[in-house]
């Protein structure tokens, strides 16, 4: 899970440049909270003339006594050191940022690896829409948490010290009744920001139904075209949009309330401040130089302040979006079984024997009961029955996508238990009833990150029946099929999962409902061509056409379970 925890083995996984950024921030502070004091100093040593430290330090270096040259002095000091702050600033952003890269990273691999391993029926809950917006802003959010956490929050409370130091240094009396008033202040924009963080929750949960209806509307513009759903759907989603504009307009609003009233009270908070120090010069607490220069730092106070306030909401925010992003690593993974047999080896193909199979996608409707089948290395066996009788589920189970819930399956004579998931499939084609393309070419949709030559993918595609289609298209194999493969027909998208299929050699070949939309000409020229193929092979075709059965020397027939009796 990604908690707090989590971040904090991150970090420490980085201790040394965080360590260096952060000493840089401390040289950064050192350099720059005294600056602010030259000023100051110039006015009452070198115009009101009275005794003081700074010309005293200055002569140390060199001895001159003018004021131009101090102001001169002065002015290429500040230059020079504000220089200097920007330099060792960008060194230790880059510090910074090359740790926060780093550990965003990291985040996505541990999420990424989780989702390759992901059990099937866990995937089906999780839209891929939620997946992607989570992998994208829920992460960011937690890693700007984090980087502040990691450096601009270090460099604000030690700026905070220093600033502390220089006012009690500067007249302690006035510098405690700003070091007391601030704190309360402080406590009541903390008390704000909690409020708002609850507004924010909901605002973004409708900014989050928003997202998903404008997805999914976009992602079945075709199927709500042809039904003429356009005004439903849009309607839908501008209702949605309504939505966030209503919460966003109420959160801002009170948003800039809360934080007006908050100001509010940093203002008086400053005026009482600013009035006290008017009153010592007065009095003779204070000379005129180092009122200026605790006015200079009252200021200056409330930039790390403010940064601080954002930090607590930062917090907050991050806390949500790590249990966002954990909603992806909940999601329980597939069973891992090693290898420890592998059936496959030196085998033209395998033998498949379930015994005693059960199985349900949820426990009220058994789509395999106490199942049995064996299947002989090489036999070609056709299975048919009425849809929703299980053969899809059977294919699946069979691929170990969906673990069964009893009984046990062999290849080969070997328990899956013993083979693993990742041998089985290595070594089993299953072409999809619903076959899924990329949008990208079709060489790509060939050989899906595997390595073919251009000769293998045509010979696949001539078992397939594809070979001439492909040849007339003017990019040949490099021809974009589209979203899904829109640009391909019901045939050839199916032409296409075969050619894959076949490309990787299977042991085992499974069809479902592979040529369902291709013409009896030709089918009977794909089967035949199929022949020479799979010949030695143990193939399972799920059809119904009495022509595609025929082609099989076994023939099951599935029958839906009845409902049980509970
Ligand atoms: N992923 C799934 N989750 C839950 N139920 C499913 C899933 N896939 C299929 N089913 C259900 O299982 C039954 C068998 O489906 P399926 O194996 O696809 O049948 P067939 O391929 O024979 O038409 C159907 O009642 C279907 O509604
Ligand atoms: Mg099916």
């Amino acid at each position: 899970m990604i908690t707090f925890n989590y971040l904090l083995e991150q970090v420490k996984l980085y201790k040394k440049p965080i360590i260096i950024a952060n000493v840089l921030a401390l040289i950064v502070t050192f350099i720059s909270v005294p600056i602010p004091l030259f000023i100051p100093f110039l006015v009452d040593e070198v115009l009101l003339g009275k005794e003081g430290k700074f010309i005293d330090f200055i002569n140390q270096f060199v001895q001159i006594n003018s004021a131009e040259y101090y102001i001169l002095i002065v002015f290429i000091l500040t230059l020079f050191l504000h220089a200097l702050v920007v330099i060792i600033g960008i060194m230790r952003n880059a510090y910074l940022d090359k740790v926060s890269e780093e550990i965003r990273l990291n985040m996505r691999q541990k999420i990424l690896l989780h989702l390759k391993k992901v059990s099937m029926s866990e995937y089906d809950m999780l839209g891929s829409g939620s997946i992607s917006s989570k992998m994208g802003t829920d992460i960011r959010v937690v890693i700007d948490f984090l980087s502040s956490s990691m450096g601009t929050i270090v460099i604000q409370l030690l700026k905070l010290f220093g600033m502390s130091a220089v006012l009690l240094y500067l007249n302690w009396k006035l510098a405690l009744v700003i070091l007391i008033i601030n704190p309360i202040v402080v406590k009541m924009f903390v008390k704000v920001f909690k409020k708002l963080s609850e507004l924010m929750k909901d605002r973004n949960k409708t900014i989050a139904t928003f997202n998903n209806s404008l997805v999914e509307g976009l992602e079945l513009f075709n199927q709500i075209r042809v039904q003429n759903r356009e005004n439903h759907f849009f309607d839908k989603i501008n209702h949605d949009a309504t939505e966030v504009r209503d919460k966003t307009y109420e959160y801002e609003v009170k948003w800039f309330k809360s934080l007006g009233v908050a100001r509010l009270w940093m203002v008086y908070s400053n005026t009482l401040f600013q009035m006290l120090a008017v009153y010592f010069v007065y009095i003779g607490e204070m000379s005129i130089g180092e009122m200026m220069a605790i006015f200079v730092y009252a200021g200056m106070v409330q930039a790390p302040m403010n940064i601080l306030l954002r930090f607590v909401q930062s917090y907050h925010d991050a806390k949500e979006a790590m249990d966002r992003l954990n909603d992806i690593l909940r999601l329980k993974k597939e069973p891992y079984y090693e290898m420890k047999k592998d059936p496959f080896r030196g085998k033209e193909t395998a033998s498949i024997e379930l015994r005693d199979v059960s199985f349900a996608y949820d426990e009220h409707k058994s789509i395999l009961k106490n199942f049995n089948l064996k299947i002989e290395a090489g036999e070609k066996v056709a299975i048919t029955g009425e849809t929703g009788s299980g053969k899809s589920t059977l294919a699946n189970i069979l691929m170990g996508l969906y673990p069964v819930t009893k009984g046990k399956i062999f290849y080969n004579g070997v328990e899956v238990k013993e083979v693993g998931f990742e041998k089985i499939r290595e070594n089993i084609g299953f072409v999809l009833q619903s076959p899924l393309m990329f949008n990208d070419t079709l060489r790509y949709n060939l050989s899906i990150g595997n390595e073919y030559s251009d000769e293998e993918m045509y010979e696949a595609l001539k078992v397939a029946q594809l070979y001439e289609f492909v040849q007339e298209l003017p990019k040949k194999l490099d021809t974009i099929i589209g979203k899904n493969g829109t640009k391909l027909s019901g045939g050839q998208k199916q032409r296409l999962s075969i050619a894959r299929v076949l490309l990787d050699r299977p042991k085992v070949i499974i069809f479902d409902e592979s040529t369902s939309s291709l013409d009896n000409d030709t089918e009977t020229k794909l089967l035949d061509a199929l022949d020479d193929y799979i010949k030695n092979k143990t193939v399972i075709t799920i059809a119904h056409r009495q022509t595609t059965i025929d082609k099989s020397e076994n023939v099951l027939r599935l029958y839906p379970i009845k409902e049980e009796k509970r």
